[in-house]
């Protein structure tokens, strides 16, 4: 099963379709196992069904890169015991990559067993409007990384084709709904996390990213860079003690994070990370921290996702904490949104001051606007092409 899986994967053929919401009280999920069989007759054509959806007659052109139609209790609970395994076994995540002479070599051959990959987890909830300037940023280096993405369900359902996709088209996650300063976008990071845990062992780090976020260096450049630490690209600050803090901590209610999770355990960081793998794992085994986080919030100051992950790791693995991978600025922000650069910002100087911005320590930079694109576009080598300092 697995094997056909994968193969079937490979064609690009593997049509899974969410007929109910993910987490709807009839969730169900429906395969076209026989109409994949089929299908690879005609490899190379992406398949293309239709499906009646309801009283509609929808037309549905979207892979979901799994079949499961696990809750997320059990889809959490499966990677754990996946994890267990792997343990059990002593095959834990593959033993880094030995030396070569330049670090094209040493990311492309001399792998002892398989190499570790990156996890790439695209948090959105429409499309990847920069999907060009990703898919340059990848191009030729196939098997050291994987894409995992969570959109709105209703957009997939209309919109998540293999055009509107391009390269992230069957690497879709079963998702839900996310709004924002709620948990429920902690259950998306969660739920990517814990789908690119069981997918494939390989995975040793476990990148958040959105559809606004780019590279600030080529692929190799990052791969090295992830690899030099052993540890974590995640904010997980003690916070001033001040009323911000307050009143972030009493967003559920005055005594609701009581008595799991003290003032004084409650973390505050920016949103993306780049996490090890035994630090995902922390996250997903995590029992205590996430029903006070998954509370719903009675004020308005509720960021679950900036006080989670950074919770759980910040406590479990405080030296973990190297800050968050992902440059942003808060120039000019509204509404608590940060800074985004448009077509009209994107010159050779702003690229040079992010890639230098704090001793060139980010990885990723946020937020692009999708007329962005094209002068980015425009500027990949200055982007990609940056040697490792
Ligand atoms: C998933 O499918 C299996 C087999 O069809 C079924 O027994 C199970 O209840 C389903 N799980 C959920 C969460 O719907
Ligand atoms: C990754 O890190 C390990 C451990 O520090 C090291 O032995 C290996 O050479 C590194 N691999 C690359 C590709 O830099
Ligand atoms: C933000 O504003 C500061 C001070 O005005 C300026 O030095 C900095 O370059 C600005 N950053 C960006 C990314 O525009």
């Amino acid at each position: 099963m697995l094997a056909l899986k994968r193969f079937a994967m490979d064609l690009c053929l593997l049509p899974v379709f969410l007929l109910v919401d993910w987490r709807g009280p009839s969730l169900q999920f429906q395969s076209w196992i026989g109409e994949t069989e089929s299908a690879t007759t005609d490899a190379g054509v992406h398949s293309r069904a239709q499906h009646s959806f309801g009283s509609e007659n929808v037309q549905l052109e979207r892979d979901y890169l799994f079949l499961h139609n696990w809750s997320d209790d059990e889809l959490l609970q499966r990677a754990e015991e996946m994890e267990l395994q792997l343990q059990l076994q002593g095959e834990g995540a593959p033993s880094s990559i030995s030396d070569h002479d330049s670090a094209t070599d040493k990311l492309n051959g001399g792998a002892r067993g398989m190499p570790s990959k990156i996890a790439f987890l695209f948090l959105t909830t429409t499309g990847l409007a920069l999907e060009p300037l990703w898919r340059r940023f990848f191009q030729g280096h196939e098997g050291l990384y994987n894409l995992y993405v969570h959109s709105d369900p209703s957009w997939l359902r209309y919109h998540g084709s293999h055009r509107n996709l391009g390269m992230f088209w069957g690497r879709t996650v079963p998702s839900a709904v996310t709004h924002r300063s709620d948990p429920d976008v902690v259950a998306a990071e969660r739920r990517l996390i814990a789908n690119a845990l069981q997918d494939d062992r390989s995975n040793e780090w476990f990148v958040l990213v959105s559809d606004t976020c780019i590279p600030l260096l080529s692929f190799g450049s990052m791969y090295l860079r992830l690899n030099a630490t052993s540890s974590s690209f995640i904010d997980c600050g003690k916070g001033a003690p001040g009323p911000m803090m307050m009143s972030r901590y009493r967003a559920r209610g005055d005594q609701a994070m009581l008595p799991e999770v003290p003032f004084s355990e409650f973390r505050l960081g920016l949103q993306f990370f780049a996490i090890r793998r035994r630090h995902a794992v922390m996250v997903i085994r995590d029992r205590k921290y996430w029903p006070k986080f998954n509370q719903p919030c009675v004020r308005p100051a509720c960021y679950p996702d900036e006080h989670y992950i950074q919770t759980v790791i910040g406590n479990l693995d405080e030296p973990a904490c190297q800050g968050t991978p992902t440059f942003v600025s808060w120039n000019g922000s509204k509404g608590g949104h940060p800074q985004s650069f448009g077509r009209e910002d994107i010159t050779p100087n702003l690229i040079q001051a992010l890639q230098a911005s704090q001793n060139g320590r980010f990885l990723f930079a946020r937020k692009f606007k999708r007329d962005a694109l094209e002068p980015l576009l425009a500027l990949d080598d200055l982007l990609f092409d940056r040697s490792n300092p």
